[in-house]
């Protein structure tokens, strides 16, 4: 008798849900190819690229035919030195260079932050809405996420009050803090950082600070947050905290996939450890390349490019009611704005239709809510401005159109 092959399939950990923004992604690139004049506003991503005195070296780089062997695990030192420098430059930071982590963009570092800080079955608390990657690489990992309906009454973000009735049924081993946060741009100021970071003391809870658009602010048009223009740091407030940045966002260098983390002192050699086991090391030549991204003049080519998000999203604020959609919270910071559907969704029943049928009609791409939150967010839609103010403008019209037909 034979028997009969069984094959043994994927674990059930890998069990995430696929991001929606991917299909759209997908049908835009189709859609393109077929000759349409897509307007795409789903993909968080500044179209300018890095800074030129980036792309310069990293043509020297290649030029030159060195060999790119490894790099150390953490990073080469001249960059984590330049990081740590930065710190000096836009906060009140005094950073050790040693307690950097270079990563492979702040997505690998969130996998060594999670790793290092949490086991299986620990409860990680986290805002919903907010960025899925969270969730699902906690998921993954066998940690229980715990999400916290913030709405706009506490501006989409975590409060003491929340948190102690998150941790009702459980104590919570760790809070992610995102500011500014996708998809709501929404910040957190001084005051209630520390408020946050005084509630994961007096806890036990490991706060991490995710502040990958740091820089991408606006605080001439958000004058609340004018006090700290570029963000608040965690480590302005308690060095216990994991803070995580990346290259992708402000110097919009999303594809040189390129990180980091700064790391409290009893994380420095676990992180270590598992960043050789799990890459090795971050891209080199993307490393070398990076240590130009803080020259002034590359500062103020960013800068330039966060001008122009500032104008898009004045822009998109002044004509926010043609949209026709429903009630969003003014973003302080990021290149998203994070919408109800309003009278849309009575018509369209989901912001995945409502998405679908835009694309489809009007060539608009706009990401349905359901990636940020899975419990309401088929209310809700995210547009992301970082396109600039041309494609943002054309959007409107083809919006309203598309609405009143
Ligand atoms: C809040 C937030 N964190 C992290 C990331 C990941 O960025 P990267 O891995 O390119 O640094 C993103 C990407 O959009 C994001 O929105």
């Amino acid at each position: 008798m034979t028997e009969t092959p069984r094959t043994p399939g994927p674990s059930r950990r890998s069990r995430v849900a696929p991001f929606e923004v991917m299909d759209v992604l997908d049908r835009v690139a189709v859609l393109r190819a077929a000759g349409r004049d897509v307007v795409s506003l789903c993909a968080g991503e500044p179209s300018g690229g890095a800074p030129t005195l980036v792309s310069e070296a990293a043509a020297r780089i290649h030029a030159s035919g060195r060999a790119l062997t490894y790099t150390s695990a953490l990073g080469i030192h001249e960059l984590r030195a330049e990081i740590a420098a930065h710190y000096s430059r836009w906060y009140a930071v005094d950073v050790d260079p040693a307690r950097v982590a270079v990563t492979t963009g702040s997505s690998g570092g969130f996998v060594l932050a999670f790793l290092a800080a949490f086991d299986p079955g620990d409860r990680v608390a986290l805002a919903r809405p907010g960025y899925p990657a969270y969730r699902n690489i906690l998921t993954a990992l066998g940690c229980e996420v715990v999400e916290i309906d913030c709405g706009a009454g506490t501006r989409f973000q975590p409060t003491p009050d929340l948190l102690d009735a998150a941790s009702a049924d459980g104590p919570l081993a760790g809070l992610i803090v995102a500011s500014p946060a996708n998809p709501t741009g929404t910040m957190v100021d001084r005051a209630e950082l520390t408020a946050l970071a005084q509630w994961c003391r007096t806890n036990g809870v490991r706060l991490v600070s995710d502040e990958i658009y740091h820089g991408v602010t606006y605080p001439e048009q958000s004058p609340a947050r004018a006090a700290d223009p570029r963000g608040v740091c965690a480590w302005e407030v308690d060095d216990t905290a994991i803070v995580i940045s990346s290259f992708s966002k402000y110097w919009g260098m999303t594809g040189w996939r390129l990180g980091w983390m700064l790391l409290p002192d009893d994380l420095v050699r676990p992180v270590d450890a598992l960043a050789g086991n799990v890459a090795l090391c971050p891209p080199a030549p993307a490393q070398y390349a990076a240590v130009s991204a803080f020259a002034q003049e590359s500062y103020h080519e960013c800068d330039g490019a966060v001008a122009e998000f500032a104008r898009t999203r004045k822009l998109l604020l002044d004509n926010g009611s043609r949209l026709g959609w429903g009630e969003s919270a003014p973003p302080d910071g990021a290149f998203y704005y994070w919408a109800d559907l309003g009278p849309q969704l009575e018509r369209w029943g989901s912001s995945g239709d409502y998405a679908r049928a835009l694309l489809e009609e009007a060539a608009v791409a706009i990401t349905p809510g359901g990636d940020f939150d899975d419990r309401s967010g088929g209310h809700s839609v995210r547009l992301s401005f970082a396109a600039g103010s041309t494609a943002v403008a054309e959007a409107i019209e083809r919006i309203e159109a598309f609405n009143r037909g």
